[in-house]
């Protein structure tokens, strides 16, 4: 099976190079229409040499049958405003390129002139502005195009929050100064007057006709592939399949749909925050009937599910398109299919590091205290573990009851954000040893603690309602993150460090025992390392958690 994905990244980056090397060429307008030419000497030995043409008009090619294909699979044509502005964007480009193609790249093959800088902007500031806007037009839709295509493919990746305001400026000041370079440019050529040799009537007349063959070819082309799949839902129409949601509701939708596309065919709200593209997880769906007859997921679902370790009912809703009836719960939603995310927020994936604490044997203690020496306490403890949590530079997401969830990695990489974790974890577990020690006989029985790390994608965001809204984190990673919790308790440990962040962290753990937690609704255990002790106490057999090769954090490592 092609995987259209890869080739639809693969060409759209060469493109977007193109582009960034085209436009920065007519930048140099700024300075002058010969320092635009001098550019394009430069350009015109990237892309006129031999694999500087095959990859441009192989991409260019390979990017429009790519789309004509997704487009044909398409079983609906609803979808998301960007989606959609996507799919327009790159259908009408060639349109308005190919016209800009055929007069400088084929001319220059059928007279041997070159389409210099001077008379082509003779041409389109002074001779034919409307082209000229046209082309301007052009500009501003292929970078438009390009930079809506690397959003869908960045803004799922950890480092995107980091990059994402260079990226922007990027993105805004390339076709500010290309417009810019073109008009100085143009107003520097009329000045000097600067004409164009008359080409010469047959070649006119030659080039007009390849115009009009490539322009009729394009347009032929998608009006027979909205055609074809106009004739294939037609046809898939005959075939119905039902999908069904908690809270009764039911979608009927013709064969072929994804489940996500059935959501929204039916308004259902459903995350999905890389655009159905099979990369981030959000839409993911368990299926509680119907899973003997669903298709098995291909190479790129299978790839995505085993990043979070899916269990077999669990599948991507972008991706599944169910043949027979099937009743589904969307996985990241609170109640039932409301949306998670409030306040327009989206919501992002990004691999941060869990820790969730608990106070053990509180409720007990508490029953045998007045009132205010439990809220004290209480209080005592949640300093302690909000100033451990945030000296290491994590977010106190939220305490529930005697326990709290911290969250690390919201702005640093996981690397970072694993060490913090393990050494604010360190740090409550020793604060707790001192609470106990100074409260001392107040307590009858010293405070004790169980607490888990673990690390993987999550999706962070602001989610709540009104002024209680707050920014949390939600995903199988909590979850898991929760079950080892309990898991240290059951060990009677203080801590349990998955390996996924023991790894992360460059922690040396390996003079504790090691188990396999398994955790509902991931088809592999995970496997951790658990510590008697996690503050640097001696433990039972004389060994000491300070021994643990815990790598500094240095200031250099925030970002
Ligand atoms: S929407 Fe992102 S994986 Fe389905």
């Amino acid at each position: 099976l092609i995987d259209i994905r890869r080739i639809r990244l693969a060409s759209g980056l060469v493109l977007a190079l193109f582009l960034v090397t085209h436009f920065g060429n007519h930048a140099l307008g700024l300075i002058s229409v010969a320092a635009m030419e001098a550019g394009r000497t430069w350009f015109v030995r990237l892309w006129h040499s031999w694999p500087g043409t095959v990859a441009l008009y192989g991409a260019l090619a390979a990017h429009f049958v790519v789309a004509l294909v997704a487009l044909y699979r398409r079983p609906t044509l609803r979808m998301p405003l960007r989606e959609a502005a996507q799919y327009i964007f790159g259908l009408a480009l060639p349109l308005l390129l190919v016209s800009h193609v055929v007069a400088t790249r084929v001319g220059h093959a059928l007279t041997g002139l070159e389409a210099r800088y001077p008379e082509v902007l003779y041409g389109l500031w002074v001779a034919a502005p409307m082209i000229g806007a046209k082309q301007a037009l052009a500009l501003l839709i292929a970078w438009g195009h390009a930079c809506l295509g690397l959003w869908f493919w960045l803004r799922v990746r950890p480092s995107y929050r980091v990059a994402a305001p260079y990226l922007f400026a990027f993105a805004l000041l390339v076709p500010v100064l290309a417009l810019l370079g073109f008009a100085q440019g143009g107003e520097e050529v009329a000045a000097a007057g600067v004409l164009r040799p008359p080409l010469d009537p047959a070649v006119a007349l030659q080039l007009a006709q390849i115009n009009f063959a490539l322009t009729s070819g394009l347009i032929g082309l998608i009006v027979a592939t909205l055609a074809a799949r106009g004739l294939r839902s037609w046809r898939a129409r005959s075939t119905r399949v039902r999908v069904s949601y908690p809270q009764g509701r039911i979608v009927t939708v013709p064969a072929g749909y994804s489940v996500l596309e059935a959501s929204r065919h039916g308004r259902i709200p459903h995350n999905s925050v890389c655009g159905g593209k099979g990369r981030c997880s959000t839409c993911r769906v368990r299926i509680t009937a119907g899973l003997d007859a669903v298709p098995p997921p291909g190479a790129a679902e299978q790839h995505t599910l085993a990043r979070f370790g899916a269990g077999p009912d669990v599948r991507l809703a972008c991706q599944l398109r169910p043949t027979s009836d099937l009743a589904v719960t969307p996985v990241l939603t609170h109640a039932g299919i409301r949306p998670v995310l409030a306040g327009g927020d989206t919501g992002r994936e990004r691999e941060i590091a869990v820790l969730f604490c608990d106070l053990r044997g509180f409720t007990r203690m508490s029953e045998s205290r007045l009132p205010f020496d439990t809220v004290f306490l209480l209080n005592r403890y949640f300093q302690l573990v909000g100033e451990a949590v945030e000296a290491e530079g994590g977010h106190l997401d939220k305490f529930i009851g005697d326990g709290a969830l911290a969250l690390f990695g919201l702005s640093e990489p996981l690397e970072v954000a694993a060490g913090q974790a393990f050494r604010a974890a360190a740090a409550i577990a020793r604060g707790i040893a001192e609470l106990s020690e100074t409260l001392g006989d107040e307590l009858g029985a010293p405070l004790r603690i169980a607490m888990s790390l673990h690390a993987g994608p999550a999706i962070v965001g602001v989610m709540g309602f009104g002024e209680s809204s707050t920014l949390t984190a939600i995903g199988d990673t909590i979850n898991a993150a929760s079950r080892l919790e309990g898991a240290a308790k059951e060990f009677d440990a203080e801590l349990v460090v998955s390996t996924v962040v023991a790894d992360r962290a460059g922690l040396d753990l390996a003079g504790h025992p090691r188990r396999s937690i398994a955790v509902r609704g991931r088809a592999a255990p995970i496997e951790v390392w658990v510590m008697e002790r996690a503050g640097g106490q001696p433990a039972q057999d004389g060994r000491s958690t300070t021994d643990v090769v815990l790598p500094l954090a240095l200031p250099s490592q925030r970002l």
